[in-house]
């Protein structure tokens, strides 16, 4: 299972990779303006920046909705590193670029999945990943968890090779029942990852061992 981290922040993409457990890196737009990244070049080399950090895959995510501007904005995401993935929106131009790019051999990413028959389509596309959404499923009373299953058993039915990227992750147990299902990927603040460390049986043991390990001394 890979882990990435949802966040185009720099000092928390570096805690991330010095951590030793990062994959690689997902933005989108609104993670790009809450790090008050704006104008075309600024954007461009953020996306550079981020993938000198790390060694994985780093979604970067078209803002064009018709398929040759995807494409003509997707080709200049590509041409900046190898490490960038083309992420692309859930929509028939979308779908239609996708295929492009994988005819071409540029990863991508179709984004904004909330149905198992978009996914469905993701993979007939080739694309690299799926962006299933599901804390944005669990905020309206929708059960996201059951949207990575039924994708997990559709792309398995097929042998499809499109990696189910879980997204739009809250919190930890997102992640520990992303694992059990068998998302190949789960993308997800810095939070969320290091919370995983967490156990307070963990802190009071390693208290005591030193505490013992002094009185022997
Ligand atoms: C995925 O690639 C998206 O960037 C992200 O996971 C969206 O998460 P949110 O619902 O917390 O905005």
């Amino acid at each position: 299972m890979k882990f990435f981290v949802d966040t185009a922040n720099l000092d928390q993409i570096e805690e991330a990779q010095d951590l030793g457990i990062l994959d690689g890196v997902t933005t989108n737009p609104s993670l790009m303006a809450k790090e008050g990244i704006k104008g075309k070049n600024n954007i461009l080399n953020h996306y550079k920046n981020i993938c000198e950090i790390v060694d994985g895959d780093v979604s970067a995510e078209v803002i064009s909705t018709t398929y040759e501007a995807m494409i003509k904005e997707g080709e200049e995401l590509a041409s900046l590193h190898n490490q960038i993935v083309v992420k692309l929106p859930m929509i028939k131009d979308g779908v239609k670029a996708a295929k492009y790019f994988t005819k071409k051999g540029i990863k991508t990413n179709i984004t904004l999945v909330f149905s198992a028959g978009q996914a469905l389509l993701a993979a007939k596309a080739g694309a690299t990943y799926v962006s299933p959404f599901l804390g944005r499923l669990d905020d309206i009373s929708t059960d996201g968890l059951n949207l990575i299953s039924e994708i997990r058993e559709i792309y398995d039915n097929f042998g499809f090779k499109t990696e189910i990227l879980a997204a739009s992750i809250r919190h930890t147990m997102h992640i520990i029942d992303c694992a059990k299902i068998g998302a190949d990927v789960i993308t997800s603040p810095l939070s969320s990852i290091t919370g995983l460390l967490k156990h307070p049986l963990t802190d009071i043991g390693l208290d005591k061992f030193l505490k013992d390990h002094q009185k022997g001394n």
